[in-house]
């Protein structure tokens, strides 16, 4: 077939047969994010170049070579968000979000663009889901949000990733560290790709995360930030990892973790694992008390979190974890006969309004093969109704796994007669779904505790 167009390279189409994989941890993520007490925010797909610029920043690979930058017809820099970050703590800002009162904890969930070479675990397009809070600087909202992400790995059962920990210390220890590190490059100034030279003056920290493979060989015997931070920012450290061994996190302590972006103070870490090639950073974070400052408000210290979606799901891939697919059909309901159709169609309307979950012929199957895709689809159960149904006012309903039938009258009583027969067997899926459908069946169970079913 000669389609028009296919996927721009290094995008992805999620399928209807893995969208169920997404909602899945989509799910575990925004709960832990309720426990934790923090709101969804959701921003823009592009901002403001600037705010990259500024808060990413301009000596990072993020903004020199990876930004999807555009001048808009209004001629406005516009920039297709390459994280969530520099979003959020704009909307912070400008919604005066902090007048709510401190701490501010948001989470979100989104699609972040950069121009990368498109390989597996990275992509031009990929998501995201995040937390950040504002306006708690104590070690214990580092630990916190730490915890957050590794609960999400652990309530979906993986094994291999672990917590990779580090403080690159704060504004005022940088600068004893910054100096070591040009002393120490400018040794091997010639060795040093283009980039890296011009990083030298400006920002030598971001040399550690070329991957160039001479620079990064350069790198690995480079002064290690860890030896230089203050004792206030190795207080903090240490209090991290008090919290964080009080609630049992396994950690490393890796002193090279610098992150690729320039926000970062103190505490930064990532979670890792060997499980799926190259592209093994699942997911980083740390703190960033300066972003706030630097954008335009009050000091403001900040700290946060952002998981690769596409990335934990290879993982969870690679360990041959299965994600339960909840798309089942409670009842397919197949008709003989155009008066029977027309019963199955309102019916089926009744019951989906009810959440249960129905299907009936929309494509003209004959009967044999209404069957035979009830099968396919997995319906739990399965109804034929025909002229003789209509007349008599029952239906027999049957369980497809079973064989077992039982009779339903074909009249308002029937969603009541299918729940009480199923109850234990239909699907519960999504829960505001579920909420509904309990609701109709505790309604149901009710009136039979009152005495007034005594059927
Ligand atoms: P980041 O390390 O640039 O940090 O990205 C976070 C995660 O996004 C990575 O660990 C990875 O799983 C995923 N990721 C990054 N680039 C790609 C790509 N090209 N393809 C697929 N997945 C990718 C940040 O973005 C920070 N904003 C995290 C943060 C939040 N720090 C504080 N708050």
């Amino acid at each position: 077939m000669d389609i028009l167009t296919k996927k721009v390279k290094g995008t992805e189409d999620i399928l209807p047969k893995d969208s169920h994989k997404w909602q899945f941890v989509e799910r575990i993520m925004h709960e832990e994010a309720a426990v934790n007490g923090f709101k969804e925010i959701r921003t823009p797909v592009f901002e403001h170049t600037v705010l990259f610029n500024r808060s990413v920043g301009e000596a990072t690979d993020v903004v020199q070579k990876e930004m999807y930058t555009f001048d808009t017809k209004g001629g406005e820099s516009i920039t297709l968000r390459p994280e969530g970050t520099a979003g959020a703590a704009r909307a912070y800002l400008e919604h005066a979000i902090y007048n709510d009162g401190l701490p501010v904890k948001v989470f979100y969930q989104l699609t972040c663009y950069r121009y990368e070479k498109a390989q597996a675990g990275r992509q031009r397009e990929f998501h995201q889901f995040g937390m950040e809070t504002y306006g708690a600087s104590d070690a214990k909202a580092d630990a916190e949000i730490i915890c957050a992400a590794n609960n999400i790995f652990e309530r979906l059962g993986l094994e291999n990733i672990h917590l990779e920990l580090n403080s690159i210390g704060c504004k005022n220890c940088r600068g004893n560290y910054t100096s070591a590190l040009k002393e120490y490059f400018s040794d091997h100034i010639s060795d040093l790709c283009e980039t890296c030279v011009s990083r030298l003056e400006r920002n030598p920290m971001r040399i550690l995360d070329c991957k160039n493979e001479s620079c990064k060989k350069i790198a690995e015997e480079a002064p290690v930030v860890l030896d230089f931070i203050c004792d206030d920012c190795s207080e903090h450290f240490s209090k991290v990892k008090s919290f964080l061994n009080a609630s049992e996190v396994k950690y490393t302590v890796n002193p090279k973790i610098v992150r690729g972006l320039d926000y970062y103070t103190k505490t930064v870490f990532e979670f890792v694992t060997d499980t799926i090639g190259a592209q093994g950073t699942v997911c980083g974070g740390g703190r960033y008390d300066g972003l706030i400052e630097e954008l335009g408000g009050q000091p403001t210290p900040a700290l946060g979190f952002a998981m690769g979606i596409e990335r934990l799901l290879m993982v969870m891939d690679a360990e041959n974890i299965t994600i339960p697919d909840n798309d089942v059909t409670d009842l397919y309901i197949a008709a003989l006969g155009d008066d029977a159709e027309m019963k199955a169609f309102s019916l089926t309307q009744e019951l989906r309004k009810s959440s249960v979950a129905t299907e009936i012929d929309i494509v003209g199957r004959g009967l044999r093969a209404q069957m035979k895709y009830a099968n396919k689809i997995n319906a739990r159960f399965s109804m034929v109704i025909g002229e003789n149904d209509l007349e008599s006012g029952t239906v027999k309903v049957k369980n497809m796994s079973t064989g077992e039938c039982f009779d339903a009258p074909l009249d308002d009583k029937f969603i009541e007669t299918f729940v009480k027969n199923t109850f234990d067997t239909i699907r519960f899926g999504d829960s505001a779904i579920d909420e509904v459908l309990v609701k109709s069946i505790s309604g149901f169970l009710n009136s039979d505790k009152n005495g007034d079913n005594n059927e």
